[in-house]
């Protein structure tokens, strides 16, 4: 059975995006520093009956990152999709950002996902099967966005690698492409005071009138890491309800 790392789903749209490349029949990886979280995604896909492995691994540490990779593919199948999922989004004024807050985010956001994708990358290519990289970026690389800056800067960040990385990729059949989300409710939202409010104003800023689910950016990454996009690749897909329309 070919395997789907998913960094960061432990919670969150990383355990809905990790439920969903189960179902679609992939044996899962994935990789969290909150391990409890971890096991119970995988516990989730055991009770539907399908394959999942933990591992608690702090992405901040690129060794890690490479150990586990490697471990996956050799204990659970072939590594054939990575979704960098995984981020922090410490918000706060800029004038307050220290380097500590800064770096924390660039390594978790920006580097880890450079990494994984070459730790995937250099395994989809030895064995010459290829792949599909899906990075999570979000609507927060356009415009602007108050009190997230470091944040929005990895989220452009995203964007940019994807279509570098598609690019020098492609003669290997790894396709790479990224999902950028609106607003969902994860634990991201709890730094919003009025939740009602708060939902009101994102309702008013789509063309869609609901609130978007996890497993509408889950659908998205499926899509992505499977079959039917085997001829796109370097693209962004915003899934967003029709907030940004670029
Ligand atoms: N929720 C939204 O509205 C929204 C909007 C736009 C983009 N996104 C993007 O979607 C992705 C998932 O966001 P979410 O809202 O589900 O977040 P979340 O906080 O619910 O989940 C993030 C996961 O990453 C893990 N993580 C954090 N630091 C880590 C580290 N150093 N090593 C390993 N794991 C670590 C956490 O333990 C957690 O399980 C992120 O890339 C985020 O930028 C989310």
């Amino acid at each position: 059975m070919p395997t789907a790392v998913v960094t960061g789903a432990g919670g969150g749209l990383g355990r809905a995006i990790a439920g969903r490349l189960a179902r679609d029949g992939h044996a899962v990886a994935v990789f969290d520093i909150d391990g409890a979280g971890a096991q119970a995604t995988c516990d989730g896909i055991g009770d539907e009956g399908g394959s999942a492995r933990a591992y608690v691994v702090d992405l901040r540490d690129v060794s890690a990152i490479d150990t586990a990779m490697r471990d996956a593919d050799a204990a659970l199948g072939p590594v054939q999709v990575l979704v960098n999922n995984a981020a922090i989004f410490p918000a706060g004024p800029v004038l307050d950002v220290t380097a500590g807050d800064y770096d924390d985010v660039i390594a978790v956001n920006q580097r880890a996902y450079f990494f994984a994708a070459q730790a995937a990358a250099r395994l989809m290519r030895t064995a010459g099967r290829g792949g599909a990289i899906v990075n999570i970026g979000s609507i927060t690389q356009h415009g602007g966005w108050s009190e997230l800056v470091p944040y929005a800067v990895t989220k452009g960040a995203a964007a940019a690698l994807t279509r570098a990385l598609a690019t020098e990729l492609g003669p290997f059949e790894i396709r790479v492409n990224c999902v950028a989300p609106g607003a969902f409710p994860t634990r991201a939202e709890e730094m919003q005071g009025d939740l009602e409010a708060y939902s009101k104003r994102i309702i008013d800023s789509q063309a869609l009138k609901r609130r978007g689910e996890l497993d509408d950016v889950a659908a998205a990454v499926s899509f992505l890491a499977g079959p039917e996009s085997s001829f796109i690749t370097g693209q962004t897909l915003n899934v967003d309800g029709g907030w940004i329309m670029a």
